[in-house]
């Protein structure tokens, strides 16, 4: 089996030097002989690796018209011509191995179509939880599971920037500076602090667990920019942590699909996972409960994945593409969770009143309200139990045109 690799940057590079490096311990899982011959990049200047034993190209077509190449890794990242590839590769009956998180969220469910079609796989342990063995998973040992829910931790910059909040007290604005300085947030962080990085993860990761197409839009997503010091601090009194969470739940009314962040005690398993580690925390009806943990980026612990499914190539045992079914996902607006609403307001008699009529007035039923501060630097926070979604929209909506209300600092649901 000859393999071409596209992409020489973080990812590929760690494929290249675990092929240098591990190639005794790949050799002996592997029940074909396997090569490593051609690599394709536009610049190959930035791989750190001796790349002397391997063809080289800068033409992808070249690579995948190579006859003697069976399997292709895409690893170049982005919309296209990482698309582009994957289907190319596909359709000349070459298997395919990607990271691409992005390609897989918005295309896998005609990049799989043409895959079966052409009688090839397209594997992509690598694009959700780096290191973490989550997707074959999914699909192997864990398969006989109706699936209640699965939480993740699901990217690794936005859970870095909550767990210095956490431990520091600092804000978040510092704090993405540093994560930025350590190269764990991009120039440009929207993708990882907005929370489609992780809406793009957890697409991936329900849509094999549940057996159906996912689209990105049925996913309710907010990101992490408007946490603050003073609601981590709030937390913390509360022996609780704020996580960034990316969950897909059974409930008997459909589908319920968010990533946002959320007040976790720190009883529950995923507040312990720190920094930036990832983890994905499986209930089914079979297994119960279970917890996967560990890289979830990195160029080594990503292409140690990248390998796990090079090697089920190789041998033959790449789990086919699961039969799809047809379930109902629960609409956005009627999600339920309880809220932390941190207002800051006017400090005059009557605020309180005028805020738990709108909430009564919608059968809202607050659990705890604490004013903070006095005078200018009034503030308070509101607990409720739990509502939906669009009720709680709608009551957001006149307790911002209140006249005694500054603003609406911050809103994050409460417990999963
Ligand atoms: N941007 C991702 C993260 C990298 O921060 O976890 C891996 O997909």
């Amino acid at each position: 089996m000859n393999i071409g690799l596209i992409g020489t940057g973080t990812i590929g590079s760690g494929v290249i030097a675990l092929y240098q490096n591990n190639f005794d311990k790949l050799k002996s899982h592997a029940k074909k002989p396997f090569k490593l011959k051609t690599i394709c990049d536009l610049d190959f200047s930035k791989c750190p690796y001796d790349l002397s034993a391997f063809q080289k190209t800068s033409s992808y077509k070249e690579l995948i018209a190579d006859p003697e190449i069976n399997i292709i890794v895409e690893l170049i990242g982005g919309d296209e011509p990482a698309r582009t590839i994957i289907e190319t590769a596909l359709k000349a009956k070459k298997h395919v191995i990607t990271a691409n998180k992005l390609v897989l969220a918005k295309y896998g469910k005609e990049l799989l179509k043409i895959a079966d079609d052409n009688n090839v796989s397209l594997l992509y342990e690598a694009s959700v939880g780096g290191a973490i063995p989550i997707i074959n998973n999914l699909k192997d040992s864990l398969s006989p599971n109706n699936f209640k829910e699965i939480v993740g931790i699901l990217n690794g910059t936005t859970n870095f920037i909550l767990t210095k909040m956490q431990k520091e007290g600092a804000d978040y604005s510092v704090v993405l500076k540093e994560a930025q300085k350590l190269g764990y947030a991009e120039a440009d962080p929207s993708s990882d602090v907005e929370g489609l990085d992780s809406s793009y993860k957890l697409s991936i990761l329900a849509s094999i667990a549940f057996q159906t197409e996912i689209s990105i839009d049925q996913i309710l997503m907010e990101g992490i920019t408007k946490i603050s010091a003073k609601d981590i601090n709030y937390a913390k009194n509360l022996d609780a942590s704020i996580k960034l969470l990316a969950i897909a739940r059974n409930t008997d009314k459909g589908l319920e699909l968010r990533v946002h962040p959320v007040i976790i005690s720190n009883t529950h398993p995923l507040a312990s996972v720190n920094y930036v580690f990832n983890a994905i925390y499986v209930d089914g009806d079979a297994t119960g409960e279970s917890m996967f943990y560990g890289r979830g980026a990195g160029s080594i612990p990503t292409a140690g994945s990248v390998w796990a499914d090079i090697l089920n190539i190789i041998n033959e045992s790449a789990y086919g593409t699961e039969k799809k079914q047809t379930i109902n996902i629960l609409p956005k607006e009627e999600i339920a969770s309880k809220y932390y609403i941190r207002l800051l307001v006017e400090d005059k008699p009557g605020v309180l009143a005028e805020i738990s009529g709108i909430f009564a007035k919608r059968n809202i039923s607050i659990k705890e309200a604490i004013q903070k501060g006095a005078g200018e630097d009034a503030e308070l926070v509101v607990v409720t139990h739990t509502i939906k979604e669009g009720i709680k929209n709608s009551a957001i909506k006149e307790i911002k045109a209140l006249s005694c209300i500054k603003d609406v600092a911050s809103i994050i649901r409460v417990g999963i």
